[in-house]
């Protein structure tokens, strides 16, 4: 699986790039808020022009269709690398299907973004080209959160994702590192993780018995700061 990191940190998406671990970019808009993000621009031409060489993926904006084609020629003329972010569905509940065939074709690669359900996967792969590079995103961390196991999705999407050429799936909010042996498991794509599981995954191998130890040594340190009182 391709490890992608996700995030609006402009120095935090550089340190990921400059380690060269990590295959591709996605960022949201609760992300760009949460980095402090005021121009979205700005922020994305600073990003492509830092990352020129490795998959981007910048989201729309517009809640309406005629809006988000518009933000999407834009966030296409960004550069070679970028993939626009469409989310399946407006605030309406109305489909972006239409509007996500037009951009394919075009020849435009797309993110179809915010991906719940297997008729959501269909619906979408259906709609993309395969002449172009697209990825599906599906946030198998939302459904496990909302107490559902994410993993009999993951494995359909893989299916239906393999009948189309150039469809990569991407496992996104992405919880822990185990999630990353899940989606390799599985045969996703992409897995895109958060600053925290990539940090993590430094740990990845250590032994159990070590990780024990580090565990103790860590509650050392802080009742060094605390005493017994
Ligand atoms: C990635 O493309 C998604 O926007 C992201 O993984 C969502 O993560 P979250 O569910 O933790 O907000």
């Amino acid at each position: 699986v391709k490890i992608y990191a996700d995030g609006a940190v402009i120095e935090d998406m550089l340190a990921a790039y400059e380690t060269g671990f990590v295959s591709g970019f996605t960022t949201n808009p609760s992300l760009m808020k949460k980095a402090g993000v005021t121009d979205y621009v700005a922020f994305a031409e600073k990003v492509v022009k830092a990352i020129p060489d490795l998959p981007l993926s910048f989201e729309v904006f517009a809640d309406d269709f005629e809006t988000m084609e518009k933000e999407a020629e834009k966030i296409h003329a960004l550069g070679n690398n970028v993939f626009i972010k469409i989310p399946i569905t407006n605030t309406k509940g109305e489909s972006s299907i239409p509007l996500i065939k037009k951009l394919e074709d075009k020849g435009y690669s797309l993110n179809v973004t915010a991906i719940f359900t297997t008729k959501q996967v269909e619906e979408t792969v259906a709609a993309l080209n395969p002449d172009v590079a697209n990825i599906v995103s599906v946030f198998a961390g939302r459904i496990a959160d909302s107490g559902v196991d994410p993993i009999p999705y993951m494995k359909k999407a893989v299916e239906i994702c393999q009948t189309k050429k150039n469809a990569h799936l991407l496992w996104a909010s992405t919880r822990e590192v185990f999630n990353v042996f899940e989606a390799d498991r599985l045969g996703v794509d992409i897995i895109t993780c958060p600053p925290g599981v990539i940090d993590k995954l430094k740990g990845v191998g250590k032994s159990l018995e070590q990780l024990s130890l580090e565990t103790v040594i860590g509650f050392n340190k802080d009742i060094e700061k605390l005493g017994f009182s």
